[in-house]
């Protein structure tokens, strides 16, 4: 079977690749480079020994998309390609609706017959849920940013794409804090320029090219103090776009439109995963507590049993591998 993976030069992209090539997917790689780079293909096909195909298009290119799907014929798509910084988000927000909307629109432009869909969505939808953990029954609330609300605008894009067009089958999958790298050490996440999130940012300080890792604030209703996240193994989050296209491609799913929680189902403040990081690494990290970040949501972690008893997936990975992976993929990047 042939599948699109749009943004499959990226973080996620690029594992979520290995995987299908390594499943026997045939995939066809798009990425416009605005947020990654070309070796990363090399790498893919080191990894798995296979050869999927790379074209380098905008996706907000109208015309190539068209003559994409003219030739290609693809049975799957997997829609990673977005921007995804928040900051960014909000002092260019037509930047992130033109690039993020704009992409789906002239996806689905283009089919007009049986697909099966996964797009790529966030916890952030959910905002600061008012308790824990948080199921897919929860409402979806005003979003802090322009980056959160293009997810918002393309889950609805989708359900109505998908009421329109019974034949469309789309997975909506909603991550929590993807982390770690590849067991392989070849492929993980690439930050361009400073890095935003804390992982990225806790083993460049690690490695010595960050001085100092702040930690943004210590004084939340938490059990230290400092925000609660759920940090999921990035070889997990790759698995489960398998195990999400298999499961309609065998047509299990009982609705066209599906959408689910992707963690682990266990939060874990800022400074636990500090100490964590030491612990695993046997690395010191040097860190301060700070400010506040503006638009933090101060607990979020997932209930994972719909996507458990639906898709039957599950995580196989712990946090103590993804902070092993990080670290090994820190050291690897130093040595390039
Ligand atoms: C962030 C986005 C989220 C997006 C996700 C994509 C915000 C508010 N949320 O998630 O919408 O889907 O990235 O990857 O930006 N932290 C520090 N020091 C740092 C960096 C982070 O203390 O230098 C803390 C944050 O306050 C947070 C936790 O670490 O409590 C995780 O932060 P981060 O990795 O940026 O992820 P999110 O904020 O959860």
């Amino acid at each position: 079977m042939q599948i699109l993976v749009t943004g499959g030069l990226g973080y996620i992209g690029s594992h979520t690749t290995v995987e299908l090539l390594q499943k026997g997917f045939d995939v066809v790689i798009v990425d416009d480079l605005s947020n990654s780079k070309l070796n990363v293909f090399d790498k893919v096909k080191e990894i798995t020994g296979k050869k999927p195909y790379l074209e380098i298009i905008d996706l907000k290119d109208k015309i190539k998309v068209e003559k994409l799907f003219r030739d290609f014929n693809f049975d799957g798509i997997i829609h990673f390609a977005a921007h995804k910084s928040v900051n960014e988000s909000v002092n260019f927000p037509e930047k992130y609706f033109k690039n993020n909307i704009g992409a789906l629109e002239n996806l689905l432009e283009n089919i007009d017959e049986e697909m099966y869909f996964i797009f790529s969505s966030s916890c952030t939808v959910y905002g600061q849920a008012d308790r824990m953990p948080i199921t897919e029954t929860f409402p979806i609330k005003k979003s802090e940013s322009p980056y959160g609300e293009t997810k918002q605008i393309c889950e609805g894009i989708l359900k109505n794409f998908c009421e329109a067009n019974p034949l469309f089958n789309n997975i909506t999958l909603r991550y929590f804090n993807p982390i770690g790298a590849h067991k392989s050490g070849m492929i993980g996440e690439l930050p361009l320029g400073k890095p935003e999130n804390l992982v990225p940012f806790l083993t460049q300080t690690a490695i010595g090219k960050r001085e100092q890792l702040v930690v943004f604030g210590d004084d939340y209703n938490t059990s230290d103090g400092t925000c609660v996240r759920d940090y999921i193994h990035i070889e997990d989050l790759a698995g489960v776009h398998v195990s999400c296209l298999e499961y309609l491609i065998q047509k299990k799913n009982k609705a066209n439109y599906e959408f689910y929680n992707v963690g682990t189902g266990k939060g874990l403040s800022v400074l636990e995963l500090i100490n964590l990081f030491e612990k695993v690494n046997n690395v010191k990290i040097n860190y301060r507590i700070g400010e506040r970040r503006k638009g933090d949501v101060v607990i979020a972690f997932a209930d994972v049993s719909k996507i458990l008893k639906n898709v039957g997936w599950e995580c196989k990975f712990s946090v103590e591998d993804a902070l092993k992976s990080s670290w090994i993929w820190e050291k690897n990047l130093k040595n390039e």
